[in-house]
């Protein structure tokens, strides 16, 4: 693993816990052979043994042992290059790298396939909820008509915080921090970044094709005031930092749709509006089997690790999400 903070500390502690599990499962027993973080001793919420860390990220990534990279770094610099360094090498990789993804993942998916590496992203999106793979392949069958999700987990409990208890925004998004939801950089929540990116993967493996980043509209909740969230009750609404991809037109075997992260009102009895707190939901709607419906954890320690350990290198389809373009 690459990487030993929030996630990474996860990671580790579910496959100590859980690798008999899996491996009884899919018949791969998963073993942890090293750790590379930032300092060894930096305060760690997840207890790793010292003998598995090290501070260079090269000695995970080119150990001839080393079968799997995970890497849960974050951000677009370090976390480019031990990705690919680890694909080069034929290497599968894992990643909870929205941002990279987002901004990358044309460059990271072409190296994985000229390499046939595989490179998973499970935890990229939506937390603890399996929505890739059931994008993937639960409803590979369908054309996607709609997908319309609270994506953010940071935002949705700000925004469900001040309204339940109308406390002010700067209170309840060091809640968030405290908790572990939001990302290093809070800004990349509250100013929709992370929902941005996380719809982009979304629209690019709903539509076989790259989005491109600019070409998304994006707003996020930092001018959302109490008064705002107040209003719309009164109204009958819920506030929601809601990310969409809407399918507009298909014209000559292409097509075309609309991508964007906005606050958007939702009818308070609609379902999309009981999602609260940390949780995320996601309405996925197909040509086929009409509308599903996702729910689960977005963000913290727990579901991130989850979604991380839910691929193993013996998949026998483990090109990844747009290995197909
Ligand atoms: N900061 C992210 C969120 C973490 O709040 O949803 C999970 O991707």
């Amino acid at each position: 693993m690459v990487g030993g903070g929030t996630v990474g500390g996860g990671v580790y502690q579910a496959i100590d816990r859980n690798a008999l599990l899996i491996a009884s499962r899919t018949g791969v027993l998963l073993k942890i052979k090293r750790i590379a973080v930032k300092a060894l001793d930096e305060p760690r919420s997840v207890e790793i043994p010292v003998s598995l860390l090290t501070t260079d990220w090269k000695e995970v990534v080119n150990d001839p042992e080393v079968q799997v990279v995970v890497e849960l770094v974050g951000g677009t610099g370090v976390a480019r290059e031990v990705i690919l360094a680890a694909l080069e090498q034929g290497k599968s990789v894992v990643t909870a790298n929205k941002a990279l993804l987002a901004s990358h993942g044309e460059e990271l998916f072409k190296v994985a396939q000229e390499n046939d590496a595989a490179l998973f992203y499970e935890a990229s999106v939506a937390g603890g909820i399996p929505l890739i793979r059931s994008i993937r392949e639960g409803l590979v069958c369908n054309r996607f008509l709609n997908i319309s999700g609270i994506v953010n987990g940071t935002c949705n409990y700000i925004l469900t915080q001040m309204e339940a208890l109308g406390h002010g925004f700067e209170e309840v998004l060091k809640e968030a921090q405290t908790n572990g939801y939001a990302e290093a950089n809070p800004a990349l929540d509250v100013e929709g970044h992370d929902a941005h990116h996380k719809i982009s993967i979304l629209a690019s493996l709903a539509y076989n094709a790259w989005v491109a980043p600019e070409k998304v509209y994006r707003e996020g909740i930092s001018s959302i005031t109490g008064l705002d969230i107040q209003t719309c009750k009164e109204w009958g609404y819920k506030l929601k930092l809601l990310g969409t991809v809407k399918h507009i037109s298909r014209e000559a075997d292409v097509d075309h749709i609309q991508v964007r992260v906005a606050p958007t009102l939702i009818p308070q009895t609609h379902i999309l509006a009981s999602v609260d707190g940390v949780f995320n939901g996601v309405s996925v709607r197909g040509d086929v089997v009409d509308e599903t419906f996702f729910y689960g954890r977005g963000a913290g320690q727990d579901a991130t690790a989850s979604a991380t350990g839910t691929t193993h290198p013996n998949e026998p389809d483990s090109t990844g999400c747009c290995a197909s373009l």
